[in-house]
């Protein structure tokens, strides 16, 4: 059986103290709620990750970097290696997320180094994925993707590609309120779990979880989350507060 996943990504925000009541929130309700089957994951800021892997319980809060270097270490002012984000105890890392690839003009080439490097350090990627609303209206939205998992994850062997995480993140769903549909959701991670079969195996495309990211809200969490191919959710603002959050967890 594989994975069901809600894993908040905060982006860029929250203090630390902030972020640490925020962890203490989510810990405590998850804790009491009883949610049991699902994979808890906080994503939080680099500066953040020590003190929230403190303050929450390692055995049913996982915690996440948004990000990490392309290279091991050295001279490369600002970065934030692999090695560097498992010393904190985090055990996950965001790659490839939209906002990335945008703002901060990372490509398959340098993801492939990411990927390498968190995999080295025993760490589980969440890869992000999706397509532009300009892609999406034009109806190739299928294509986009598979060339994105095409020149990255795809390029791994089977043994690997199983200790990720995929997220599918339309990007005119991110932070806009505008959820893709139940539909829209299945029918992409269905086309990606079918491309897993194609290029590994059926065995391979049944043991990935993957999930969907964009708007996803306590309204709509059950809707998506009932569907076959999705297992969890990549949420952003919901994130941040924890009633919504584990509202988005108790949708399972
Ligand atoms: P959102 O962000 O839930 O605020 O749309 C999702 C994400 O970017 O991971």
């Amino acid at each position: 059986m594989r994975k069901k996943i809600v894993a908040g990504n905060w982006k860029c925000n929250t203090t630390v103290k902030e972020g640490v009541e925020l962890a203490k929130s989510v810990n405590e309700l998850v804790l009491t709620s009883g949610a049991k089957d699902v994979v808890v994951v906080l994503g939080a800021p680099f500066t953040h990750l020590t003190s929230i892997v403190e303050a929450v319980d390692a055995d049913r809060i996982d915690v996440s970097s948004q990000n990490c270097a392309a290279e091991p270490k050295g001279a490369f002012t600002g970065e934030v290696s692999a090695s560097m984000v498992k010393s904190t105890g985090a055990t996950y890392v965001i790659l490839g997320h939209s906002e990335r690839r945008e703002y901060y003009h990372e490509t398959s080439v340098t993801l492939n180094k990411k990927l390498t490097q968190v995999l080295e350090q025993g760490l589980t990627p969440i890869y992000c994925c999706g397509e532009a609303l300009a892609i999406r209206e034009a109806g190739t939205q299928n294509e986009y993707v598979k060339q994105q998992l095409d020149e990255t994850i795809f390029l791994l062997p089977s043994e690997q590609l199983l200790k990720l995480v995929i997220a599918y993140e339309p990007i005119w769903a991110i932070g806009t309120g505008v959820t893709a549909s139940t539909q829209q959701a299945q029918d992409m991670l269905s086309f990606i779990r079918g491309l897993i079969a194609n290029k590994y195996n059926k065995e391979v495309a049944e043991e990935i979880s993957i999930l969907y990211g964009g708007s996803c809200s306590p309204s709509n969490a059950k809707d998506l989350f009932s569907q076959p191919d999705i297992d969890g959710g990549l949420i952003g603002g919901a994130s941040l507060k924890a009633p919504d959050f584990l509202a988005i967890i108790n949708a399972y």
